[in-house]
């Protein structure tokens, strides 16, 4: 492809991930854009995959047993034109790092929130990640056919606990029982519940007499209410401000009942950016439209057959195109590396891909080269792509071979591990093993894959800790001595596979009051290291 042909496609291409706190129907939208997309032919398909019905390896039993999806993947779909990737984000209690870290590969993200719960913890902290990347994010109220909280009382939760304003691109009429529909204000139309059908309302919009009969008085009064105070008081649509992420377009539907979910993906494609330059280390830009091909691994799924210990490294194509079979330089090693079997991940199926270009996400099959964040390149040109961030882990644990003859295979897994992302390493002054992780099942899958796959099964003891702090030092011998003076009974010592040090406090209490008795110690969150 010349350059022109790549900058049409460049623009098709659209990466986004979906956040929202479990059960909030991450799930059931996902497959309704799948079906609009043609992707899958049958609701239900993406449903029996996070049950984990296609699992097929063996480490997998954790989802089954727990019937919840470990592993994420790329969902592809064409819709109107566009070449649209789904980065599933875990959400359940699979919530990991790997759900943080799918967000520093996307372009833009869809908040989906149940309406009759609002904003939920979960939801609060991935938007954190979000947030730092400044993307585009896309709010879709869900579940308005059951009972919901007031639609303005949802737009000030937005502002007040995310500190997000809020552009109204449809609202509801009514909720539960009462739901009737969704108007949407750029249209100036009503797309009615359940009589399926639209209405184009004239030059009074809402106020008009069009509404009169269709409606419940009731809805209707508060659907005029609601227009007059957005008209008033609300924040006009601003696409600028849509696309630096700071203002978000509010969506309201029913992804259950594929309701205000077209509406949905018609403005979503239209607001959202497809993929851009991206942010080498040293500062400098690579363009998606460089000839030269470049990309880096934001994912690597172990274990896809635990019989040959295979994994599958996710990348997102950054610049210049893919063929199967070509090679590439690895930048963190410098060696060149032939990518030879690649695939795609399509909705319900892996199909094999010969080509891809930027903005595609392509996964390769993997026999250990690759960690989480590697760079690989075509040219002359040695350079990696700004680090991906760490993100704080919350629970810690102490992890020692049950079998002190595997200490071997024991080392193996827990490094091979550590690449692959799966788990936060440290070790304490004592050189033993101490693990951190942002989600509980994050653990037991580490635990049973050491077991299953390295055969070393390890016995855990949970610390008491849930902060980590870096602490701001050169690390010679003295700033550690230093440190360790400062170490007692409620905050532990470790470092980092840098052998940076860090000190763990079992909450943001004993954190402050570290604080203001060791003023001297400066104290760096995870994303300042
Ligand atoms: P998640 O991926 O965010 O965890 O949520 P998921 O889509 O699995 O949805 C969680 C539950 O909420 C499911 O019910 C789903 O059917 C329901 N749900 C999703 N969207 C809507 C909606 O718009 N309206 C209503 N009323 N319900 C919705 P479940 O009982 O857990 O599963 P199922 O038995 O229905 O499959």
């Amino acid at each position: 492809m010349n350059r022109n042909e790549r900058a049409a496609e460049l623009e098709k291409r659209r990466i986004f991930g979906i956040i929202s706190h479990p059960d909030a129907g991450k799930t059931t939208l996902t497959e309704k854009l799948l079906l609009h997309g043609g992707a899958i032919h049958q609701a239900g398909t993406v449903k029996a995959r996070k049950n984990a019905k296609f699992a097929t390896s063996d480490w997998m039993e954790i989802e089954k047993q727990r019937g919840i999806s470990v592993t994420s993947s790329v969902m592809q779909f064409d819709y109107a034109g566009k070449v649209i990737s789904i980065m599933d984000t875990p959400g359940h209690n699979d919530f990991g790092e790997d759900t943080y870290r799918i967000l520093t590969s996307v372009d833009s993200a869809v908040m989906v929130i149940d309406a009759a719960k609002g904003i939920e913890t979960q939801t609060k902290k991935l938007f954190a990640v979000c947030r730092m990347r400044g993307i585009p994010i896309f709010t879709f109220m869900n579940k308005l056919d059951r009972e919901a909280k007031d639609p303005l009382e949802l737009l000030s939760e937005l502002e007040d606990v995310l500190g997000m304003p809020a552009t109204v691109v449809t609202w509801p009429i009514g909720s539960g029982l009462n739901f009737q529909g969704i108007y949407s204000l750029a249209e100036n139309r009503v797309y009615l519940f359940r009589e399926k059908k639209t209405v184009d309302l004239g030059d009074e919009g809402v106020f008009g007499p069009e509404l009169e009969d269709l409606i419940t008085q009731n809805n209707l009064r508060a659907l005029r209410e609601g227009i007059e105070l957005l008209e008033g008081a609300g924040y006009p649509m601003d696409e600028e401000a849509v696309s630096s992420g700071e203002l978000t377009p509010v969506f309201f539907g029913s992804a259950l009942a594929d309701f205000g979910v077209t509406q949905f993906l018609d403005r979503f494609l239209e607001l959202s950016p497809c993929p851009g330059p991206r942010k080498t280390a040293d500062g400098s830009e690579i363009d998606p439209l460089s000839d030269e091909f470049s990309g880096f691994v934001f994912k690597i799924q172990a274990n896809m057959n635990p019989a040959h210990r295979d994994r599958l490294a996710f990348i997102r194509i950054c610049s210049g195109e893919f063929e199967k079979g070509m090679t590439v330089e690895l930048a963190r090693t410098g060696k060149p590396i032939k990518l030879a079997q690649s695939t795609q991940l399509m909705a319900s199926e892996r199909t094999n891909v010969d080509s891809a270009m930027a903005g595609d996400v392509i996964g390769i099959y993997d026999t250990g080269n690759f960690q989480i964040g590697d760079t690989l390149y075509t040219g002359k040109e040695r350079f990696e792509f700004e680090l991906l961030p760490t993100f704080p882990p919350e629970l810690f644990a102490l992890v020692l071979p049950k079998d002190t003859m595997k200490a071997k295979q024991f080392q193996k897994g827990v490094q091979q591990l550590a690449q692959e992302g799966a788990i936060q390493v440290y070790h304490n002054e004592y050189n033993e093993t101490v693990i951190g992780a942002v989600g509980q099942l994050q653990i037991e899958v580490f635990q049973y894959r050491l077991e299953n796959e390295y055969n070393a099964p390890v016995r855990l003891s949970p610390m008491d800790m849930s902060v980590a702090r870096w602490v701001k030092c050169e690390g010679s011998k003295d700033d550690i001595d230093r440190i360790k003076s400062v170490i007692d009974g409620r905050c532990a010592l470790v470092f980092d596979r840098f052998e940076r040090p860090l000190i763990l406090f079992a909450n943001q209490f004993t954190l402050t009051y570290f604080k203001e008795r060791h003023g001297d110690v400066e104290l760096l969150e995870a994303t300042e290291v």
